[in-house]
């Protein structure tokens, strides 16, 4: 039976770059017979602005109960300021279908990309494990006298037991798969102290289940350091929501810029999200300029997701040629557009017609 795949294109540059991993996408999956489904969904900020509604009542059961995974683009715009489609939609899909690994490559793809000086490939390639489902994300707080002089506001860092400790067997189990020496819990229990605590105990003692693999704990701030003076000293990174938003978007730095980055939001053996890290950039809306690889390594990660290892590997060394051909974006020093940037991908699959 054809596995499903639910494609919501989204706001701003969404529609754009997802259109490039599609043609991908579907020529894979024609030529190797992959045997997928492609379903489009068109919401976004025009369908909300112009109906009311983010996503039609029974939706996101039909996601959990149909589909195998969704390839989505970005959400954000500005006529929608409270984001309200957005927190629908995309955090509505990370809660309510459980999505609690937030999984973010870091690797550098070709030398010129980086923007440390002396480093190069061999330094750069880590993975980070942000827990998604948890933390500052959950909504819980509130406004105490608001508007007044005396206004106080509160907002809960919320922490779990079984939501810490499966982020972070999952971050072990993955460094035990994939061969990877280290994994690196990060957090700020120096001033998180509750928190902290049950995150720094919880690394112990699922740590100890992995003799065969390093295990180190760095304060954040001390990360973010230490991930631009050494990237290589890492191998699996992980760490809780907040923390993880913030060093994802300087993991993608090390990698070109967001236009280059790619993410997961995955729950082992169910239907899972895969989208490019970066928004919905609305001032390069519609412009074709716009960079296509994060959308398109997404697509591979979403294929490797599916069990398409040799797929999700051609398109990396697809996108690899392209770079090296300089037929990129202007954001990554080419100069074609959004379209011709995902052409260039494509013909290097190499791929019989
Ligand atoms: N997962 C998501 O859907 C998601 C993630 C982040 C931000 N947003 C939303 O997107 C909107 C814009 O947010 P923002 O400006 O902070 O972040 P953004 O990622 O949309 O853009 C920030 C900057 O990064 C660069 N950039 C991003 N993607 C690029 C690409 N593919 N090619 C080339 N350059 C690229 C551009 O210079 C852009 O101005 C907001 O509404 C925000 O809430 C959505």
């Amino acid at each position: 039976m054809a596995k499903r795949i639910a494609v919501i294109p989204g706001d701003g540059i969404g529609p754009e770059v997802i259109a490039a991993g599609m043609r991908i996408l579907e020529r894979l999956n024609d030529a190797r017979g992959l045997g997928l489904e492609f379903v489009h969904f068109g919401w976004n900020a025009d369908q909300y602005l112009r109906t009311g509604i983010s996503m039609p009542p029974g939706a996101m059961d039909d996601i959990r109960n149909n589909y195998a995974a969704v390839y989505l683009g970005a959400f954000g715009d500005p006529r929608v300021p409270d984001m309200k489609h957005a927190a629908d939609i995309l955090l509505g899909m990370r809660f309510q279908l459980d999505l609690y690994v937030n999984y973010r490559p870091v690797k550098l793809l070709h030398d010129a990309l980086c923007p440390l000086k002396g480093k190069n490939r061999q330094h750069v390639d880590f993975v980070i494990f942000r827990e998604n489902t948890e933390g500052a994300y959950v909504g819980m707080g509130g406004n105490f006298k608001k508007g007044t002089a005396e206004e106080i506001a509160v907002q809960e860092d919320v922490s779990t037991r079984k939501g810490v400790e499966r982020i972070i067997r999952y971050a072990f189990e993955f460094a035990k798969a994939r061969g990877r020496k280290s994994v690196c819990m990060s957090d700020k229990n120096n001033v998180m102290r509750f928190g902290g605590d049950l995150w720094l105990r919880t690394f112990k003692e699922v740590a100890r289940g992995y003799p065969e693999i390093e295990h180190f704990h760095m304060f954040v701030d001390a990360l973010t350091m230490q991930m631009v003076r050494a990237p290589e000293m890492f191998d699996v990174i992980v760490t809780n929501n907040m923390f993880g938003d913030i060093v994802t978007d300087l993991g993608a730095a090390l990698q070109g810029g967001l236009g280059m980055a790619a993410s997961g939001n995955i729950h082992p053996g169910r239907v899972s999200l895969f989208e490019p890290i970066h928004g919905s950039a609305p001032k390069y809306a519609g412009k074709d300029v716009s960079n296509p690889i994060g959308a398109i390594l997404t697509a591979g990660m979403m294929l490797e997701y599916l069990g398409h290892s040799a797929e999700a590997a051609m398109i990396e060394r697809a996108v690899v040629g392209a770079i090296e051909a300089g037929e990129t974006t202007k954001d990554i020093g080419g100069n074609v557009g959004t379209k011709a940037a995902g052409e260039a991908v494509l013909q290097r699959l190499n791929l019989k017609a």
